[in-house]
């Protein structure tokens, strides 16, 4: 299983022969312009909320690629609206077997409006089982017991947001790496807006000095999981 990080919340898992890209946020980040949107690909696009900075690149990439969207349901009826129909609504606890894998959709503390104020439903994470592996993928979120849920799924990998203001910092990170019982950690939702730059040397050795292992792939850059 490899991962590409695109900047922001925006990745790419390559599971068991599919593409699934999470959050297309590209176009708009002053980060990740050497990033060639138009190559994207995807088989699945997963949106863990409404949020412009998880959205934005999400209409033009699924109609590059013709993929198929996972989201909840809110955002799936807002896709619809504008002609997307290969869309999988899901909702907060369900969980679903497409043929790369199984899809869980578990629970975020944040907020979901869409770009043009549209409900976007609650926000969410996403836990993703495929080549024996299990990937939590948290979106936007606060730290929360509720992440305690996860600490038997057997994680392998996490992607936690780590800038803090938006959501949950590096040190609350390291609370939900132990709630979650997943000692490897890629950290996204950082840097590209003033207000979440971190310093990833001081975020680097917090992490260390607490046992875990933190990967901050450069934009761009891939890792085998
Ligand atoms: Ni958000
Ligand atoms: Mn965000």
């Amino acid at each position: 299983m490899k991962v590409t990080y695109y900047g922001q919340s925006t990745i790419q898992i390559e599971a068991d022969g599919k593409k699934l890209l999470f959050d297309p946020f590209i176009t708009h980040n002053e980060l990740a312009k050497h990033i060639d949107v138009t190559s994207l690909k995807p088989d699945y696009i997963l949106v863990s909320h409404g949020h412009g900075d998880h959205v934005a690149d999400l209409v033009t990439v699924q109609k590059q690629s013709g993929a198929k969207v996972i989201c909840i349901a809110e955002i799936a009826s807002w896709l619809g609206k504008q002609g997307i129909d290969n869309v999988h609504g899901m909702n907060i606890g369900g969980g679903f077997n497409f043929d790369f894998g199984r899809v869980k959709m578990v629970n975020a503390i944040h907020s979901s409006a869409l770009p043009d104020g549209s409900n976007g439903g609650n926000p969410a994470g996403f836990v993703i089982y495929s080549e024996g592996k299990a990937i939590y993928f948290a979106g936007d979120t606060a730290l929360t017991y509720d992440m305690k849920l996860l600490e038997d799924e057997n994680l392998n990998w996490a992607f936690l947001p780590l800038g803090d203001n938006y959501t949950m910092g590096a040190d609350d990170a390291i609370k939900a790496s132990a709630f979650i019982n997943c000692k490897n950690i890629i950290g996204i939702h950082y840097d590209s807006f003033p207000v979440i730059k971190i310093d990833k040397g001081e975020v680097a050795e917090k992490f260390l000095t607490a046992g875990l292992n933190l990967k901050l792939p450069a934009i761009g850059d891939t890792l085998e999981l």
